[in-house]
């Protein structure tokens, strides 16, 4: 048992934003979200982390309502790597990812071996334990976001949720981080914009469109030419080069004049 949302409703600015969404994530696997801009993923994510509440429905970690929950037990089980994280920019990069250890400590508790420990693991993990010292904003975009990933892993959390996590990565790292979440062995949601990055690496996928949920399953079972054309209004072809292994191609026409 792990995270389950039930005819879960979220409006804002007179808008039904997420629109009675019933998904359960399976414990220490792997759940992409994905969908076009401004279909919900965002705003679903945040009603799992409990950063908004819900209107109607219920979310609930364990089986139990996560609005019941006490701030600091949902911080210790939950993290959450928003898609566009904003940082205080006088921080180096161990002071942001220590942040990820707050939960873990009493109010007047002093900082422990375990505590770093934590922090310098995170650090290797998303490959910037050079990095410990350097000022936060001197970061590139991409390592930033690694950063914060590793301030939700020093979190140590059963639950990861991770929003556009590739965002700002170059290929080698969006494959790294995505390989990572997977060892990890965590129960995760991840949004993704990937069509091919949420195939390799999810175990199951759910679509929204228009803050609903219009397909949840394997990817295999999820993510076909039909869906894909209806959802996001794009022709793809599926190859499977081996047994397993599906890619999806776009079709895309170019115009006469183009370049080749
Ligand atoms: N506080 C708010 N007030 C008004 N509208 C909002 C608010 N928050 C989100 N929305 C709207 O809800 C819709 C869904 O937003 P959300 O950020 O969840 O989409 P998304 O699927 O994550 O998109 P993207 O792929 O671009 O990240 C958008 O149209 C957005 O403008
Ligand atoms: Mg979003």
């Amino acid at each position: 048992m792990t995270l389950a949302t039930h005819e879960v409703r979220w409006s804002a600015g007179g808008q039904m934003i997420v629109d009675g969404v019933t998904l359960t994530v399976e414990p220490n696997r792997v759940l992409g979200l994905i969908g076009p801009n401004g279909s919900g993923k965002s705003s679903l994510l945040r009603l799992l982390c409990r950063l908004r509440k819900v209107a109607s429905g219920v979310v609930t970690l364990d089986a139990r309502d996560i609005a019941d929950l006490p701030r600091r037990e949902l911080a210790r089980r939950l993290a959450f790597v928003e898609q566009q994280a904003a940082t205080e920019v006088q921080l180096s990069v161990c002071d942001v990812v220590r942040l990820g250890r707050t939960p873990h400590r009493g109010a007047f508790a002093s900082w422990t071996e375990v505590d770093e420990h934590a922090v310098d693991i995170a650090l290797k993990r998303v490959g910037l334990a050079a990095r410990h010292d350097q000022p936060w904003h001197t970061l590139s975009g991409g390592e930033r976001q690694r950063v914060h990933i590793a301030r939700a892993l020093a979190q140590e959390p059963r639950e990861l949720i991770l929003d556009e996590p590739t965002n700002h990565l170059d290929i080698q790292h969006q494959l790294a981080i995505l390989t990572l979440v997977r060892r990890l062995g965590l129960t995760c949601v991840v949004a993704l914009h990937d069509l091919n990055l949420a195939s390799l690496f999810c175990d199951r996928v759910g679509v929204l469109a228009g803050g609903r949920l219009v397909a949840f399953g394997t990817p295999q079972e999820v993510l076909t030419p039909c869906l894909i054309a209806e959802v996001f209004g794009v022709e793809v072809v599926i190859r499977e080069s081996t047994p397993g292994r599906r890619h999806i191609e776009y079709v895309v026409e170019h115009e006469a004049g183009d370049h080749a």
